[in-house]
């Protein structure tokens, strides 16, 4: 008899087997995951401890699902697709110790609603900083250089010969650049347009960071006068109350004809309507989106029938090695929390 058979059928005869030390089969901590197509190297992590289980399919798992799973778990490990709400957390029950979500945002976590209950919320920022920042300038130099507009032209018939004047963009030598939001995300696309050679870097936050600023000479400003003054914004902030829908209709309004709009942040911090509207009557000049309201965008949604919009499908962390140790940051976070001890990086809000 194979020696696996074997601890299958003691499991099943003694449920309190006694396993590594003093451990219980009762005792092994269930972990719910809520996507199969995370990097199994996480999983791997999480095995080690704990009885895992995962959604099957490389899809947001469907909410009676997700209620139903998580019952009787100490950790969830949950992507930005899933609202964990209180519903979610009575679903699971009083044992759950930790919600550990693979990204930096966490604004679909209720994160007040775990402090209250002693939930642990573990998140992963850092990791992903310098792939997103290099995704944020590659979307920035795709939308002023018209790349995918002009690469369409090779494909249709369009490039009829070399000519002067045909698709040429707004470049970011001697431009201003705004960018809302200065965090680690922030600073490193800072960094990255620097070199191009601005005229000047600008950038919104509640509080200056003039030592942050320093190697990039930015320049603290309100968000009136950034948006008044820059050829380039850039949405780089979290999505909270404050910077919901902060970009509305008066805020295009005021940005000046030439501006190109980026926004790798959250769809939320956009009025999409308000963003279509100033695009359609060439308010401003073009932007550049990783992230929409929804996701996925509806194939007909009124942006995608414009030229001066490149979307992308909210790939900012999306490099191999960063996804990689995403994941297993998330559950490095979970078999912390499992052991009170310290998180790699916990959401403490
Ligand atoms: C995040 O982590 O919040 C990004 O949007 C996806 O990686």
């Amino acid at each position: 008899m194979q020696p696996r058979l074997l601890l299958t059928q003691s499991i099943k005869l003694l449920p309190v087997l006694r396993l590594r030390g003093t451990r219980t089969m009762s005792s092994i901590p269930r972990v719910y995951v809520t996507r199969p197509d995370v990097d199994a190297s996480g999983l791997e992590l999480l095995r080690k401890s704990c009885n895992v289980s995962t959604w099957k399919e490389a899809l947001p798992v469907p909410r009676e699902v997700l209620l139903r799973e998580v019952a009787g778990c100490e950790a969830v490990y949950c992507a930005l697709t899933d609202k964990i709400d209180a519903e979610v957390l009575d679903a699971a029950g009083s044992q759950l110790k930790c919600v550990s979500t693979i990204s930096v945002g966490y604004e679909h976590i209720d994160v007040e609603e775990c402090r209250k209950r002693g939930i642990r919320v573990g998140f992963t920022p850092d990791v992903l900083t310098d792939a997103t920042a290099e995704l944020t300038l590659a979307l920035l130099l795709a939308t002023n250089r018209r790349l995918f507009e002009a690469s369409k032209q090779v494909y249709n018939g369009g490039w009829k010969s070399w000519a002067p004047m045909w698709m040429c963009g707004q470049g970011l030598k001697g431009s201003r650049v705004g960018l809302l939001g200065f965090g680690r995300i922030g600073q490193e696309i800072a960094a990255r347009i620097f070199p191009f050679k601005p005229a000047e870097i600008t950038y919104t936050t509640r509080t200056a960071r003039p030592q942050e600023a320093a190697a990039v000479n930015g320049r603290h400003v309100d968000f009136d006068e950034m948006l008044r003054n820059s050829d380039f914004i850039v949405a780089c902030c979290a999505l909270t109350p404050e910077t919901k829908e902060i970009f509305n209709a008066g805020a295009f309004k005021k940005m000046k004809p030439n501006c190109i709009f980026i926004n790798t942040a959250r769809g939320g911090v956009v009025d999409q309507k308000a963003l279509h509207e100033a695009l359609e009557s060439k308010r401003i000049l073009a932007a550049g989106l990783d992230v929409t309201t929804p996701e996925p965008l509806p194939l007909d949604d009124p942006l995608l029938k414009l030229d001066n919009v490149v979307i992308l499908p909210h790939i900012g962390s999306a490099d191999i090695e960063t996804r990689k140790e995403m994941s297993r940051i998330t559950a490095r976070n979970i078999l912390a929390a499992l052991t009170g001890g310290k998180m790699e990086a916990e959401v403490t809000v």
